[in-house]
């Protein structure tokens, strides 16, 4: 089929190649020239795994790059809008690309098109988009409007698409159920799978895809649900583990021991410092507004974004009661993507909490295995960056593990020990086990569970620096 995918940024961009992979004829469109151009002469813009891989594979060939909107629109089938909805101040998504990309597509419609939502957009955007599409003198008839949410994870994007847990398409008509259906058949007859060059499959992948097939309304609620709920999860696991530390419990154990109840589950339940990225906060927000436009107060979202952020001041806390006071300390920070496996830095707990040890008087040394180069263009000049983890903790008052990069839970610890001018790890993500810290020597702090503190030392006490200690 022919595909128009609009808008190249995460989504667009992987959902375009993604569909490439699929057998598609795809046409990716963006007004950005300079993206444009970049993609055309083989730049990645993201740091996304496969994604390198299946650029290189349908670049010019099922994959091509445009600027025109409306020559896409006559050549394709279904056009996909993948453009952003950036939070306005109020909360609520913008959804002025959204509705300039309908504007544009309604004056390109030859024949029946199906315009597919990608983007997280709230409820009623769907209808709001088809009054757009015939306003500016569509046939009724010529088109039809879908939903087809993208539930893919930054880092792990490409296998998230094609071997996805669920493909949602919501519809209105038979005609934009069947062309839909026919889009995504590869993965939910398996056929793809059996394709000797076929991205490998995941753990836990279900093959073959299942589809559920709803209204375009139920289809934009389930995205902003699913992400709601899951935020929440991490919110409630982030509660309790405040709770365990008070009481001096195992957060991971009390995790254990409720994500085995098959109704719970046990993903999604990791404690830290808080969810970032580009999705859940903003998402999150523009549910709220949402639901209060629709007239229901939905006050749980409002608690868990409150937790989220005091997940981010316990953290300080810790550091502060690790280090007493915080002026002309030397940090080593690990980590400033939002998560790992990507290189972005929206909305990410590691970049705010270095702004404020920033404004406290700290000075940061970092490291990130990808997000460096977006960092340095936010943070404040004084934070310097690192070459790896050993060089991060040379000579730091403590060290602080804010991303959960799979590179950070594998450090050698007797070397890490040795850099460091006083042993102290601050864990915001819970990658190490508390007694091979204190077996190594180490002040550990973490979340949800009892910190380590080395006998003689008082918890909260400043440690001694190494070069003072009996050997
Ligand atoms: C999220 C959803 O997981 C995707 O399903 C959705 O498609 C996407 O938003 C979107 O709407 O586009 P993403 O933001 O890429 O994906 O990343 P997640 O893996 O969900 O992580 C979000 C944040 O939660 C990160 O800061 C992460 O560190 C944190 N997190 C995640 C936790 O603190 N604990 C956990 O157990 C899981």
């Amino acid at each position: 089929m022919r595909i128009a995918v609009v808008g190249s940024g995460y989504v667009g961009l992987v959902a375009g190649a993604c569909f490439a992979d699929l057998g598609h004829d795809v046409i990716l469109v963006d007004n950005d020239q300079q993206k444009l151009a970049a993609l055309k002469s083989g730049d990645v813009p993201i740091h996304e795994r496969f994604l390198p891989e299946l650029l290189e594979r349908h670049r010019g060939l099922r994959l091509t790059f445009s600027d025109n909107l409306q020559q896409a629109v006559r050549d394709s089938a279904a056009i996909f809008v993948a453009v952003g909805t950036p939070p306005t101040g109020h909360g609520e998504a913008d959804l002025s690309y959204v509705e300039s990309v309908a504007r544009e597509i309604s004056g390109a419609v030859n024949d029946y098109k199906v315009v597919v939502e990608k983007s997280t957009v709230p409820v009623y955007t769907s209808e709001w988009v088809r009054k757009i599409i015939l306003r500016n003198g569509a046939e009724p008839d010529s088109f039809d409007v879908a939903s087809n949410p993208e539930f893919l994870r930054e880092g792990t994007a490409v296998t998230d698409f094609l071997y996805p847990d669920r493909i949602v398409v919501g519809v209105d008509s038979p005609r934009s159920e069947a062309v839909l259906c026919d889009i995504y058949r590869p993965l939910t007859d398996g056929s793809y799978y059996q394709e000797r060059d076929a991205i490998p499959q995941p753990d836990r992948a279900r093959i073959p895809a299942p589809i559920i097939v709803t209204s375009t309304k139920s289809a934009e609620l389930i995205k902003h649900a699913s992400n709601a709920f899951l935020a929440m999860k991490i919110s409630f696991i982030n509660a309790v583990a405040s709770i365990c530390e008070s009481v001096g419990a195992n957060v991971q154990q009390v995790c254990q021991g409720i994500g085995t109840d098959s109704r719970i589950g046990p993903r999604f339940l990791n404690p830290g410092i808080g969810y970032g990225g580009s999705c859940f906060p903003k998402d999150l927000m523009a549910f709220r507004a949402v639901a209060r436009e629709c007239g229901y107060d939905f006050r749980l979202l409002d608690e868990v974004i409150r937790i989220n952020e005091e997940q981010r001041q316990r953290f300080l806390r810790k550091v502060r009661s690790a280090l007493w006071t915080l002026r002309g300390k030397r940090l080593g920070v690990l980590g400033l993507a939002f998560k790992g496996g990507t290189d972005d830095i929206r909305e990410s707990p590691a970049i705010l909490l270095i702004e404020s040890l920033i404004e406290e008087g700290c000075q940061v040394v970092a490291y990130d295995p990808a997000a460096v180069d977006r960092s340095r263009e936010v943070l404040d000049p004084s934070v310097k960056f690192a070459a790896n983890p050993y060089e991060t903790a040379a000579g730091a008052d403590a060290l602080l593990i804010l991303t959960e990069w799979e590179e950070f839970a594998s450090l050698d610890l007797d070397r890490l020990h040795r850099e460091m001018k006083y042993p102290i790890v601050i864990d915001g993500r819970n990658l190490y086990r508390p007694d091979v810290m204190a077996e190594h020597g180490f002040t550990y702090y973490s979340v949800g569970r009892i910190p380590v503190i080395p006998e003689g030392l008082p918890a909260g006490a400043v440690d001694i620096p190494r070069n003072h200690k009996k050997s």
